[in-house]
């Protein structure tokens, strides 16, 4: 029987790459995702990927939809915690909402999922978590100290939950992306957008399946020393 993966946020941007690059190495994939139905149901006919309808920041949903997971596809071996938001704006301007739901959504979801999904990998002695960081959570960002916050967040949770991982097989990593051509980066406003990738010595954006590389190789049975780690694919804007 194949592994089973879940990768939330698995059906758009960088998810969806990610979704597709653990497909392609033979596991079986589950994408959750919080939105449109329609949208899921149209992923799921064009890539054979099952799709799962969960908020990541709510604890029981997670507990619930992992759980459902399990149950249609089989013991949950892979976690991708890839669903985040924005709420970009500067200190003076972000309410406590927006603080808020990002730490809940961003950094909380990667709790959430850890919490439903660990135990399990324990017992059977192998597991593998990549949570998605951000180039703004090592650099920071103007506008975004909730994003940085729960980003750089996410670090740290890596770093020690690897620590408790180690002994029973399962490994925990972060990437770091940096600016990459997606819906979020595409909200950024055109002359800010031009000015940050001015400062990117590859010179473009990055591309949703070069993320996706950096995560099949960490899902991957070669990856089984690799843990704790933060690859960082960000076109060298931010050399940590
Ligand atoms: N450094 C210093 N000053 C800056 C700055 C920066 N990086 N960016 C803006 N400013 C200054 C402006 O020059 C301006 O100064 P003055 O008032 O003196 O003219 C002031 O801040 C206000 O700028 P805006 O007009 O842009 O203010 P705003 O309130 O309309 O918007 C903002 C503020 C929402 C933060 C907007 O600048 C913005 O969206 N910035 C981009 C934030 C960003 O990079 N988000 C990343 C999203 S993608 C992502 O997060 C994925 C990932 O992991 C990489």
């Amino acid at each position: 029987m194949s592994r089973v993966a879940i990768v939330t946020g698995g059906t758009r941007g960088i998810g969806q790459a990610i979704s597709l690059a653990l497909k392609e190495m033979g596991y079986t994939v589950a994408a959750n995702y919080a939105g449109n139905e329609e949208k899921a149901k149209a992923f799921t006919e064009a890539t054979g990927i099952a799709t799962f309808k969960w908020d990541v920041g709510d604890h029981q949903a997670c507990l619930d939809g992992c759980a459902a997971v399990a149950e249609a596809l089989g013991p949950v071996d892979i976690v991708v915690n890839n669903a985040g938001i924005t709420r970009d704006g500067v200190l003076a301007k972000m309410s406590f909402d927006d603080w808020n739901e990002v730490m809940r959504i961003n950094l909380g979801g990667c709790f959430n999922m850890a919490k439903a999904t660990f135990g399990g990998m324990r017992e059977r002695g192998w597991g593998r978590f990549v949570n998605i960081g951000s180039i703004n959570g090592q650099a920071g960002q103007y506008g975004q100290v909730n994003y940085a916050a729960a980003k750089s967040g996410i670090h740290g949770f890596t770093k020690a939950l690897a620590q408790e991982g180690a002994k029973f097989g399962i490994t925990v990593n972060a990437i770091a992306p940096g600016y990459i051509d997606t819906d979020m980066v595409a909200a950024v406003p055109a002359p800010v957008l031009e000015k940050i990738v001015a400062k990117i010595p590859v010179g473009r954006l990055g591309q949703a399946h070069e993320i996706a590389r950096g995560v099949a190789f960490f899902c991957s049975d070669e990856g089984g020393f690799v843990t704790g780690s933060t690859l960082s694919i960000n076109g060298g804007q931010h050399m940590y």
